[in-house]
């Protein structure tokens, strides 16, 4: 039985909808109260068991190198001023006994060419692929419950979500038959379809299981709109001679990447912080 112990976290697109914040700096850096978005997807994978975190990085990335490494100086800066609080923080910033790999993706040529620069680090084992800018509030992460799925089925897995069937421009859109509650086996996936031709409102998000043999379907993929390398294009093969299934996930999914997405989260997780929650409910009563 394969378990899953390495995750894929591309943050090498160009993170156009948020210029100028991420002219100089990822948009996986952003932070949602007092976290940077990677933050909650690493922490999300290591609740799931993962100790083998692949971040596929291109320009403007050194920030999160720097993030998840030894921070001497602060660490030391803090220890002196007696702030002990705040250096547990600093220092819980790397979940324990887990790997930080760095891989360079040159060209943002999309995110299935994203994905496929992983191969030589993840090779001959099933994965997971975690997009930060989808942040998903659940109980247990959205990660660990399709773990769960991948451990008995052991097949590729897609996160899924139903979606307003005037959105599914805006998506992947998976059409499907029932296999138990919240488990499809995917019969087809079309990228950003238009309403009238969506096949389903299923929708796919940032989360995704995926067997090794990703790779050979990547390689195939020809370039779609834009030059890019689409991840979608890839699964859709690998489809055509592996058992797929998507999971209806339990939580709510923010779409960071977009602008009134990160502030719907910033308003979300800011009320349930346990440092600024309560006031923070005041001061938006008071704001109507
Ligand atoms: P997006 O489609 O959100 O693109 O990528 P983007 O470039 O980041 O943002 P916009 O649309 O210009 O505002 C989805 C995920 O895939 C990664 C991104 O970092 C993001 O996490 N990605 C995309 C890559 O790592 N490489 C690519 O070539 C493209």
């Amino acid at each position: 039985m394969k378990k899953i112990t390495k995750a894929v976290f591309p943050v090498a697109g160009m993170g156009s909808r948020f210029l100028p914040a991420t002219k100089a700096s990822p948009k996986e850096m952003m932070p949602v109260v007092d976290k940077p978005l990677i933050q909650y997807a690493v922490e999300e994978a290591a609740e799931a068991g993962i100790t083998d975190m692949v971040f596929v990085t291109g320009r403007n990335k050194r920030s999160i190198p720097d993030h998840f490494d030894k921070a001497y100086e602060l660490e030391a800066e803090l220890e002196m001023r007696g702030k002990t609080e705040l250096l547990r923080i600093v220092q819980e910033v790397i979940p324990k006994n887990i790997n930080c790999i760095y891989i360079r993706q040159s060209m943002a040529l999309g995110l299935g060419h994203a994905v496929l620069c992983a191969k030589p680090v993840v090779q001959d084992e099933p994965f997971a692929v975690i997009l930060a800018d989808d942040l998903v509030d659940g109980q247990p992460g959205i990660v660990k419950q399709m773990v769960d799925v991948f451990d008995k089925y052991q097949c590729s897995v897609l996160g899924v979500m139903d979606v307003p069937r005037e959105q599914t421009r805006q998506y992947g859109i998976v059409s499907s038959t029932n296999l138990e509650p919240d488990v499809e086996k995917v019969t087809g996936i079309v990228e950003k379809p238009r309403p009238e031709d969506a096949p389903s409102t299923l929708a796919v998000v940032g989360r995704y299981i995926l067997t090794p043999r990703i790779f050979h379907h990547l390689e195939q993929v020809q370039p779609g709109a834009g030059g890019e390398i689409q991840l979608t294009d890839g699964i859709a093969s690998l489809m055509t001679e592996e058992q797929l299934l998507a999971y209806r996930f339990k939580g709510i999914r923010y779409d960071c990447g977009d602008k009134l997405g990160y502030l719907k989260a910033i308003v979300a997780l800011g009320l349930k912080h346990p440092d600024v929650g309560e006031k923070f409910a005041e001061y938006l009563k008071s704001m109507k």
